[in-house]
């Protein structure tokens, strides 16, 4: 068995007999079956001979039909392809009725394909989707392996709360109708399976800490869970995160990293799915057909992928980044929602605003003012880049993109345990559950950064898709978890 990538590209196999299988596209003129196996976006022409195969077995290539053909591999008679195959011999592995199956081939609404996620995926649109998922991931290991960083598996299951990122899920095995209770009458998690009140992890960032000041550099790769009721474009309660963490990394250093690796991801994909690409670039301009012009982004998607690939990504620092708002034409207008000024987190209208009208390509913004960001980072002194005469800031940083606002988070560390106990005091962050964190500060301390990137978030940029339940094979959000 041949895949239909090799079919339609070695030319080596051209002139020879072969076997393929896939799901009927398309149908033509009663001679023409467009086959896919999902190796490719492209479909392999299978041209059946009429006298061979009986009207009864030919009314069977409906849309999804499985369909197994052997034959020969000639030049193509048509103009949208190099090779056709001329089919010997034909099986039907699977029927797919025609008045059952829902997705025809025609343009159907995004909705109605996430309804029918199951399915999605032999459209063009959810396969181009998937193959480059698959690309940005690989690039991913392939990226921090190059890099020398280790791939390190922090737990799924926490019982502590304490790094704040986000709202939790728990994990219990007590039963929900009757759980054991303590003498205060609430539920006694003492006698669940941990032994303590246990919940889904929302960032293995501290587990890959204690594993960098050891091993040196590492990265984590997994499902992470936030329980926030956030209904948008941008969120989902269960996404995937990569996590690198590096000791003897400085922040500069850090955003070296976030940017040497979005770019290898960007040049991976545009090396390795340039079919699929294409014809995300051209459905994404249909779209924008739709859309006012003034809402229509200027490049398409290929060349916006090639535009962030080639130039230099805009460093700036908070202060900055609130002198451009304030002096910008929508803050004049009093057309943003949210109000601009020193100490506010800056909103994904202020974020898009930085990056497609100010800048108009990625930005990392540093220095964020320390109260509304993590224990955990380093507090800036004079001279620090991002630091501030208005504050108390952070060597935190955010990289910002093109039509999504935050792709990644992350920070230089705070290494020095005075300082560190100070903070945590300050937020309320209780020692006592992270003694072992703190155990890092005490034994060979040193200088260390790391940051998280959401997978699915760039996958949204690369694809040019507009809601990340479209990247995401099962997107877990408030109310749905289907399949
Ligand atoms: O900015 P966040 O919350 O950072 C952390 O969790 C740190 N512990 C990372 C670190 O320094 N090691 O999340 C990191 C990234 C965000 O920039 C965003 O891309 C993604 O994770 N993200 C989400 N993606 C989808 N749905 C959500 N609900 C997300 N929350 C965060
Ligand atoms: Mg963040």
């Amino acid at each position: 068995m041949h895949s239909i990538k090799d079919a339609l590209d070695k030319e080596s196999l051209t002139g020879t007999t072969i076997t393929v299988a896939g799901w009927v596209r398309t149908f033509r003129n009663d001679r023409f079956i467009a086959l896919n196996d999902g190796s490719t976006i492209r479909n392999l022409q299978c041209v059946i001979d009429q006298e061979k195969v009986d009207a009864a077995t030919r009314a069977r290539f409906t849309t999804s039909a499985a369909v197994q053909c052997t034959g020969e591999l000639v030049a193509s008679q048509g103009s949208g392809q190099r090779v056709e195959m001329k089919v010997g011999a034909l099986e039907v592995l699977g029927d797919s009725p025609a008045d059952q199956y829902p997705i025809q081939p025609k343009k159907h609404s995004l909705e109605f394909l996430r309804e029918n996620a199951h399915l999605r995926f032999r459209t063009n649109t959810y396969s181009a989707i998937f193959r480059i998922r698959h690309q940005v991931s690989f690039g991913i290991h392939e990226y921090f392996d190059q890099e020398g960083y280790n791939y390190f598996h922090a737990p799924i299951i926490t019982a502590s709360d304490a790094e704040g990122a986000g709202e939790m899920f728990r994990v219990s095995a007590l039963d929900a109708k009757n759980p054991p209770l303590n003498e205060q009458g609430t539920v006694d998690f003492k006698q669940d399976f941990f032994g303590a009140e246990s919940r889904l992890t929302v960032s293995g960032q501290l587990q890959a800490e204690l594993a960098a000041l050891a091993l040196g550099k590492v990265y984590t790769f997994g499902p992470t869970f936030r329980a926030e009721n956030s209904n948008t474009t941008r969120h989902l309660a269960e996404f995937w995160m990569i996590e690198p963490e590096a000791a003897f990394m400085d922040l500069k250093g850090d955003m070296d990293l976030a940017e040497g690796l979005s770019k290898h991801l960007i040049a991976r994909v545009l090396r390795n799915s340039m079919d699929d690409l294409q014809f995300l670039d051209t459905r994404l301009k249909e779209e924008e057909a739709q859309k006012p012009q003034a809402q229509r982004s200027e490049m398409g998607l290929i060349d916006r992928l090639k535009f962030v690939l080639e130039n230099p990504f805009e460093r700036i620092t908070y202060d900055d980044a609130i002198n451009i708002l304030l002096r910008s034409k929508p803050y004049q207008k009093k057309q943003f929602q949210f109000p601009v000024e020193w100490g506010v987190d800056l909103q994904s209208e202020h974020e898009r605003y930085l990056v497609e009208k100010h800048f108009k390509k990625p930005v990392i913004v540093t220095g964020y003012p320390a109260k509304i960001k993590a224990f955990y980072m380093r507090t800036n002194a004079p001279g620090d880049f991002g630091y501030s005469e208005k504050g108390k800031t952070v060597a935190a940083m955010d990289v910002l993109f093109p039509g999504i606002g935050e792709i990644i988070g992350g920070s230089q560390r705070e290494e020095r345990l005075d300082v560190l106990e100070a903070r945590m005091k300050d937020m309320n962050v209780p020692a006592e559950e992270l003694w072992w964190y703190l155990d890092t500060r005490k034994f060979g301390t040193v200088p260390h950064a790391g940051f998280g990137l959401g997978l699915e978030r760039f996958v949204l940029f690369v694809t040019g898709m507009g809601n990340i339940r479209d990247v995401i094979p099962f997107p877990r959000t408030p109310g749905s978890a289907e399949f």
